[in-house]
C-alpha cells in the first residue's frame, strides 16, 4: 500500500484523524514545551541593565498612576522606520525588572522607551507644565501640578519589597538604603556614592530645578533614564557573534 493510500484511511476515517492529530500536537507540544522547563531565565541577559533606583521607581509609579501609558508605548519594534526614529530596538532584557511593563498598545504620543537624555531636564519640566509651549501642535495634557506635589519616600522600602516579591533582584541592602538613596539622587551636593555604587549609572540631579523631592522630580529622573542602561556602542546581539 503506498503512503497516498495509508494516508486515505487517516483521512477517511474521522475518529482515526482525531487520535492521530492529537498524538501530533502532542508531541509537538512537549518538543516545543519541555526545553522552557530546564532554562533558568528566557531573556538573555545583557550588560548595564539593573533594577530601578527607589527615585525611578517612584517616578515610574507616578508614571503609571497618570496614565501615561495610555498615550505612549515603549517598546521600540525592529523595523527601520522605527529604529531611524527612536533608536535602537528594544530588548526583552530592558524590560525584565518591568512590574507590569509599560510596552504600551498605543501610540498617540511617541514611544518614549529611549527618550532618556534625548531632552534637557529643563525641556522636561517646561513640557510637563505646559507641552505646547515648547511643541505647538502638542495635544498632550498639562502635568504641572506634579511640581507642588512634594513626596518622602514613606513607602519606599514596601515599593523595593515589593518587587522583589515578584523577581526583582533587590538585596537587602537596597532595602535598607531606600529611603537615602532616594532623597540623595535629587541632591547634588549629598553623597551619591553608595547610590551610584547600588545603581551604576544613575542620575544625580535637582531635576525639576527647585528645592525639596517633587513628584515631577521623581517623574523626570524615571524619564532621563529610560532606554540609556544599556551601551549600544558595545552592544552585540548573541546571533551576530
Ligand atoms: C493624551 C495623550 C497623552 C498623554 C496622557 C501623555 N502624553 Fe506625552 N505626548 C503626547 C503627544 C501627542 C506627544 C507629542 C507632542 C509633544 O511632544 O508634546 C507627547 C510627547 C511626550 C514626550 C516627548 C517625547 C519625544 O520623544 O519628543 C514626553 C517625554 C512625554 N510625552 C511624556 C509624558 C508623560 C511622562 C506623561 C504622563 C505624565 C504623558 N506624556 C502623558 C500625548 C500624551
Amino acid at each position: 500500500m503506498s503512503v497516498l493510500a495509508k494516508h486515505k484511511i487517516l483521512e477517511t476515517n474521522a475518529t482515526l484523524l482525531l487520535v492521530f492529530a492529537f498524538l501530533v500536537v502532542t508531541i509537538g507540544g512537549i518538543v516545543q514545551i519541555v526545553p522552557l522547563f530546564y532554562l533558568e531565565n528566557t531573556i538573555e541577559k545583557v550588560e548595564g541593565v539593573r533594577p530601578y533606583s527607589p527615585l525611578e521607581l517612584a517616578g515610574r509609579e507616578i508614571y503609571i498612576r497618570e496614565g501615561c501609558y495610555v498615550c505612549h508605548s515603549q517598546m521600540i519594534r525592529p523595523m527601520r522606520d522605527e529604529i531611524e526614529r527612536y533608536g535602537h530596538y528594544s530588548l526583552a532584557a530592558e524590560s525584565m525588572y518591568d512590574h507590569p511593563f509599560q510596552w504600551g498598545s498605543k501610540r498617540t504620543g511617541p514611544d518614549l522607551a529611549r527618550v532618556g537624555g534625548r531632552y534637557s531636564d529643563e525641556w522636561h519640566v517646561d513640557h510637563l507644565i505646559d507641552p505646547q509651549s515648547v511643541v505647538p501642535e502638542s495635544i498632550m495634557p498639562k502635568y504641572g501640578f506634579l511640581r507642588d506635589r512634594m513626596i518622602a519616600p514613606t513607602h519606599i522600602e514596601e515599593l523595593l519589597r515589593t518587587h522583589r516579591a515578584v523577581g526583582v533582584p533587590y538585596s537587602d541592602e537596597m532595602i535598607a538604603e531606600a529611603r537615602a538613596d532616594f532623597a540623595v539622587q535629587a541632591d547634588p551636593l549629598g553623597d551619591s556614592a553608595g547610590l551610584l555604587e547600588r545603581y551604576p549609572g544613575a542620575q544625580v540631579r535637582n531635576f525639576d530645578g527647585r528645592p525639596g523631592i517633587s513628584e515631577m522630580d521623581a517623574l523626570i529622573a524615571y524619564l532621563q533614564m529610560l532606554g540609556t542602561l544599556v551601551d549600544f556602542s558595545t552592544y552585540e546581539a548573541v546571533a551576530s557573534r
